[in-house]
Formats: structure tokens, sequence, C-alpha cells
């Protein structure tokens, strides 16, 4: 019988036990223990072995760790899985600053061991289609993204506000579904209750001209989460919680001899989506076929977490300032 990767979590929160749960449940790995310094946390895993700290883990002969602990400490306990040469799946945003995020990067890269970012609402199914149709040039030129995220407070996350929180999974959606990275973001926030913002909407300009517009907030009582994409064969509409992709379609489109005709209505199509596994165990298996040396595409990259993480304190500085502000170079070179 092959041998199975042996797993390991830190961090049980949400998160974490997604992330324990979906471990539990997918071939080709074992679940081979659990880290968090509330004990509270670590009695709601019997049967597993638990230990409070990550350093505790260290020993166990680990092919790879998820990194499920608040955003805040997510570069600490990152770097001491590189410098232990231990793979690792850390979770949105990679870190709580672009700076904390790129040293993650570099970490790994110097031992060159893989680690991955858990951005799951790619592989959400009708994001996912979306993105291969898109990448497919399907649809003709992208003129715009528009993602709304949108719900009431979950209670927990109180290190970072909704823009690293929740926002910074549409600047990563935005740039990979247009594959532009992220140049500049003009950006506006509003604080009603937290110590961070509790809504953003921000405004960025992707390399080589498509706007992406986002929006997040944990003030609404009704939920959504969808992606606009308006192209020039029609308005693509995700929906994530619905589960559905449907196409607008624009029944005047650019001629066949290049002049554009300008936009009118057209049939309304209800695009197939094709189930698939949930957005956790669909990152799980690419990871572990990279580890087993049988995959090598899907995963979100460090780079990308790291842009992400720069145009998310890009669009914080925006809303501080009030000014267009530019993503860190080394982000845009790492996104393109
Ligand atoms: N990909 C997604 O869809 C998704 C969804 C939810 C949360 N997240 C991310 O997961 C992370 C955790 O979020 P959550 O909602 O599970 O938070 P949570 O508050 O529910 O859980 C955090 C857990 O980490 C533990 N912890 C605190 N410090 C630690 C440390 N130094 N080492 C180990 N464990 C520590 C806490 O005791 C707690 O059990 C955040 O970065 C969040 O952005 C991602």
């Amino acid at each position: 019988m092959a041998r199975k990767l042996r797993a390991a979590v830190v961090g049980l929160g949400w998160a974490g036990g997604v992330h324990a749960r979906t471990l539990d449940a997918l071939d080709g790995v074992e679940l081979v223990a659990l880290a968090d310094p509330d004990p509270r946390r670590r009695t709601r895993f019997p049967g597993h072995c638990t230990v409070p700290r990550l350093r505790d883990l260290l020993l166990m002969d680990l092919d790879y760790c998820v990194v499920a602990a608040p955003t805040a400490a997510h570069e600490h306990l990152a770097l001491q899985l590189a410098a232990a040469g231990i793979p690792a799946l850390v979770e949105k945003p990679l870190a709580s600053t672009a700076a904390a995020a790129r040293r993650i990067e570099d970490a790994f890269h110097a031992v060159g061991v893989p680690a991955a970012v858990g951005h799951t609402e790619r592989h959400t199914a009708p994001v996912a289609e979306l993105a291969r149709l898109l990448h497919a040039g399907e649809f003709g030129a992208l003129w715009h993204i528009d993602a709304r995220r949108q719900g009431p407070y979950s209670g927990r996350i109180r290190d970072v506000g909704v823009t690293l929180d929740l926002a910074v999974h549409d600047l990563d959606l935005g740039a990979w579904l247009a594959e532009a990275p992220i140049e500049s973001v003009s950006a506006d926030t509003v604080r009603v209750a937290g110590p961070h913002e509790d809504l953003v909407t921000a405004t960025a300009r992707l390399s080589g001209g498509p706007l992406l517009s986002v929006h997040a907030d944990w003030i609404s009582s009704y939920k959504a989460r969808t992606v606009q994409v308006r192209t020039e064969a029609g308005l693509l509409i995700s929906d994530a919680i619905a589960g559905t992709l449907s196409l607008h379609a624009n029944s005047a489109p650019v001629d066949g001899q290049g002049g554009f005709r300008g936009v009118s209505s057209g049939p309304s199509i209800a695009l197939p989506v094709a189930e698939r596994p949930a957005p956790f165990t669909v990152q799980h298996a690419l990871l572990r076929d990279v580890l087993l040396g049988h995959g090598d595409g899907g995963l979100v990259t460090l780079a990308d977490g790291a842009a992400a993480v720069a145009a998310a304190e890009a669009v914080l500085a925006a809303a501080a300032t009030g000014r267009t502000t530019p993503v860190a170079a080394r982000a845009l070179a790492a996104a393109a």
C-alpha cells in the first residue's frame, strides 16, 4: 500500500476544525496530530493526538502542516515550519503585513520546500468554472470585475479588519481571474464597532487596463458572495452561495471587422457548473498530489498570497490617506 502523508494542523478554531475533518477524510493522508494553546480547543478532537504548541509537532516526522491560527500568528508559525523544512499550507491572509508575507515567501524559497496559501475561494465550483472559461479566452476583452462579499460578523476574527480577513479573497480572485496583477487602489472604509474597519469598498486598477471593484463587509444581515465580470461577450455572474454561473449575453458584440457595436441585452444563459469536492478538500488534494510528486498546478502560491496581502495593505493605506496608492513593486512582479 502506498505511503500516507503525515499531516498536522496548528490552530484549532473554525478553520482548523474544517482542515482536521478534511484531512481525516482524505485518501493518501494521515492526520497525525493537532496543536492549539487553548486546552478547551484540544478537547474537541477526541481520538487524536493533541499538543499545545507547534514546536511539539516538529519532531513528529511530518510531511506537511496546516497553519490555521489567527493571522497575526502566521508569520511566527510559518517561519518555524520553513526552518524545520516542513511543507505548509498557510491560511489566508498569508500574514498581517506585506513585509511579513514576503519573509514567509523568502523563507520557504530559501529552503526549497513547497508551501501554499489557503485562498479557498478559488476552489468554489462556480468561481473555478468562471476562471476556466476566462482563462480559455471564451469571452473576449475583460473590462471590469466586481466582487461582493458580505454578511454578519462571525465574532471570531479580532486581530485584523474586514480588508485582510475578507476583501483579501477578492483581491486575490480579481488578479487571478484577469491574469493581471493589481497596480494601484483607491478605497474607503467604515468602522462601526471593532478596533478595525468593518466595511471596505475599493477600486483597483489591474495591469493592462481592467478595473476591479471589491466590496467586503461583516455588518450585513444578508449574506452574498458574488463576482460579476463585464466582458465583450456579456456579463458573467458567479454566485458562490447559490452555486451558479450565468452569462447575460451581449447581443451586439464587437463585430468581426473590429468595430465595437456597443452592448445590448441578449439571452441569459445558465452555464453548467460541474460538481466538485468542497474547496478545502480540493486544496488539500492538490497539495497532497504535489507532495507525492504527481501534481503540479492549481495551488495558490506564496507569491500570490503575498501579492494579495500587499494589495490589502495598499487598500488600507488608500483608505487612511484618501489617495490612490500603488501596490508594492515586488507583489506586482510576483503576480505578473
Ligand atoms: N480559507 C478560509 O475560507 C478561511 C475561513 C476562516 C478562517 N480562515 C483563516 O484561518 C485563520 C484562523 O481563523 P479562525 O476563524 O479559525 O479563527 P478562530 O479564532 O476560530 O481559531 C483560531 C485558533 O487558533 C488558536 N491559536 C491562537 N494562537 C495560536 C498559536 N500561536 N498557535 C496555535 N494556535 C493558536 C486559538 O486558540 C484558536 O483555537 C485566520 O487566518 C483566518 O483568516 C480562513
